[in-house]
């Protein structure tokens, strides 16, 4: 491989710290990142999806952020991309953040942390009967126990009571007690500073639609938990490219983790 090809550029590059400039049209946005860990394989890919019964006129192409990586896969790689850069900016040892039971974004929390030797304590909420009882190897649970993640199971009336920041403010307190430095990320990593890796996504569909010549999208579905996701496409969408030319508006439904474009 000469020095000089493209295969040559990727070798090192996953995991490491790159630079960060934002996109021209969100180089006004007060805080803007500075940098990023690589943590996912970007771009991912877009294609027509054959869906049965479509009414006429209308296609569905879907853009597959399930294949952002393989244990880090879906959605949350793209914020903690920029959520872990911070994190170790800031001297952090460890990371703490909180999600359900089956959280993804918990696990992929747990895995990236792994990555960059950082560990990782996880608020897990669940019903009242699992956290007296061991919930088991189940799941995102076992991926994150096999990872050695620190796992304090809440119960969902807990978690109701004192909710998440606090949670997660109390376990951060106890842990600089002990002389560690963690750095928090909110449940699904969904604040201003995770929300950049999807207004990253508008620039990288941008991109995709400029060189595939005349492929045009009228409407971006996608599914919506703690918001994180639609906040950065629906930001991004706005101020990019994509306003008029292809976003008509955006809805949320749950469908995986990958976006899903309407042509009519
Ligand atoms: C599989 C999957 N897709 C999409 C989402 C929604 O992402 P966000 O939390 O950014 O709204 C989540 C998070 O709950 C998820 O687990």
């Amino acid at each position: 491989v000469s020095a000089a090809s493209p295969a040559a550029a990727q070798i090192g590059s996953f995991l490491s710290k790159k630079p960060y400039a934002p996109p021209s049209w969100a180089s006004h946005l007060a805080l803007a990142p500075s940098h990023t860990f690589s943590l996912g394989h970007f771009p991912t890919p877009i294609h027509q999806w054959n869906l049965p019964n479509l009414p006429e006129g209308t296609e569905v192409w879907i853009k597959r952020d399930d294949l952002s990586g393989m244990q880090l896969s879906g959605n949350k790689v793209r914020k903690l991309e920029f959520l872990l850069s911070d994190a170790v900016a800031q001297g952090a040892d460890c990371v703490i953040t909180v999600g359900g039971i089956q959280s993804n974004h918990c696990r992929a929390t747990a895995v990236a942390a792994k990555y960059l030797n950082l560990d990782c304590y996880l608020i897990l909420r669940t019903s009242k009967l699992l956290v007296d009882q061991d919930p088991g190897l189940v799941g995102n649970l076992l991926v994150e126990r096999l990872l050695g993640a620190h796992i304090d199971l809440v119960s969902k009336e807990e978690y109701g009571k004192i909710g998440s920041v606090a949670l997660a403010d109390l376990l951060k307190k106890r842990l600089l007690e002990e002389g560690r430095k963690p750095y928090v990320i909110p449940v699904g990593g969904s604040n201003s500073l995770g929300t950049w890796g999807y207004i990253e996504a508008v620039r990288e569909l941008e991109q995709q639609i400029q060189l595939s010549g005349d492929v045009q999208f009228d409407d971006i579905v996608v599914a919506c938990g703690s918001g994180g996701t639609i906040a950065g496409l629906a930001l991004g969408s706005k101020l990019s490219s994509l306003k008029d030319r292809s976003m008509h508006s955006l809805f949320a439904m749950t469908l995986n983790t990958s976006t899903i474009m309407f042509k009519a």
